[in-house]
């Protein structure tokens, strides 16, 4: 009997512990950079009184992640980070649709980026990759400035570029997913492992590189161009180049996890963050990509993707389960393992 009586309180302990948990807990991963993450969280804790727990992981290893934990879920809602392989994990049943009332308010790219997942995933913010260069470096080596994606294979720059893993960087695999749009993939590839003889670093994250090239580390940095604004208001002498044969550009992208075990603040977490007023809050953080939901502030010094020579990206080709393998995968044989 009196067995009986701890094994139920020991039940009813338990399941209180579960529905707390439940009721007031929030895992995050996070793909945006840190101080933006950090800036989320601290919001949306104030404005729920949920507790959140946010890990940062690049856009390749978030995914990995997520995929890995398929069976048993730790996190219930993945934020930022590039499209790609937020439609990879669409397409691999490891994210649920949900549609957010406050998709009504979000740009046509935004919502197309839902559709094309069965609303596994939705558009959050927009930018467009781009050749970043710390100008006094260039100087002091009397290089020229670099204008186009072939320019960067041209053996005078030696050692003097860095770019992230395209495994575990969607700024990475955009670059990668662009050469092989703007080039075809022979010929992309052909340049990548010209490119390759170039490269200083393969950094995990993808704004590293144009983080080192602020400090001096590297002389040039393939980002996203608003990472690499963020560093010229940072007060360094970073210069931004679109590149002349035309660019490829992320939709960074928001899902929440298939067996989410806070579903109810993952859907809570995923209508505050296309408010409008949220994601004006970027700028805080120095974050300066192009909002997704209409009414939202676009940053003045947001690069103007209109002045850009955009690519037609085929987001449902290179977001694929198939392409993204594949092409991850010759990228390691054919790139990654010749010597520089
Ligand atoms: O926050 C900066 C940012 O460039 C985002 O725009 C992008 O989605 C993300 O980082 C990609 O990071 P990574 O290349 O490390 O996956």
């Amino acid at each position: 009997m009196k067995r009986l009586t701890l094994m139920a309180l020991a039940l009813a302990t338990s399941f209180t512990a579960t529905s707390s948990f439940a009721k007031n807990s929030l895992n995050v991963i996070c793909s945006t950079d840190s101080e933006w993450c950090k800036l989320m969280e601290t919001a949306f804790e104030k404005e729920t009184g949920i507790d959140v727990a946010l890990v940062r992981k690049s856009s390749g290893e978030a995914f990995a992640q997520i995929r890995a934990e398929k069976r048993n879920p730790k996190i219930d809602i993945w934020w930022g980070g590039t499209g790609d392989p937020h439609l990879q994990a669409a397409a691999e049943n490891l994210t649920q649709s949900y549609t957010a009332d406050n998709s009504k308010g979000l740009l046509d790219w935004a919502n197309r980026q839902a559709t094309q997942a069965d609303n596994k995933t939705v558009g959050i913010y927009a930018g467009a990759l781009g050749i970043g260069y710390n100008a006094n470096i260039l100087k002091q080596k009397g290089l020229p400035a670099p204008v186009c994606w072939k320019d960067l294979a041209n053996p005078i720059y030696k050692g003097e570029i860095q770019v992230a893993n395209p495994n575990s960087s969607g700024t990475a695999y955009t670059a990668l997913a662009t050469v092989v749009q703007l080039f075809g993939e022979e010929e992309g590839f052909n340049y990548l492992t010209q490119l390759h003889s170039n490269i200083n670093q393969y950094t995990k994250s993808g704004s590293a590189p144009i983080k080192a090239a602020a400090r001096g580390e590297t002389t040039i940095g393939i980002t996203f161009m608003h990472d690499m604004i963020k560093q010229v208001k940072k007060g360094f002498p970073i210069k931004v180049v679109a590149p002349c044969e035309g660019t490829g550009y992320e939709v960074g992208s928001m899902s929440i996890i298939k067996g989410a075990r806070n579903l109810a603040n993952a859907k809570q977490w995923a209508e505050f963050a296309l408010r409008p007023d949220i994601q004006s809050m970027a700028v805080k953080a120095k974050s300066y990509q192009v909002p997704s939901n209409a009414s939202a502030v676009v940053p003045a010094e947001a690069p103007k993707l209109s002045d850009v020579k955009l690519i037609d990206y085929d987001f449902a080709t290179y977001g694929s389960s198939d392409v993204r393998k594949r092409l991850l995968k010759r990228w390691d044989t054919d790139v990654k393992s010749l010597p520089r």
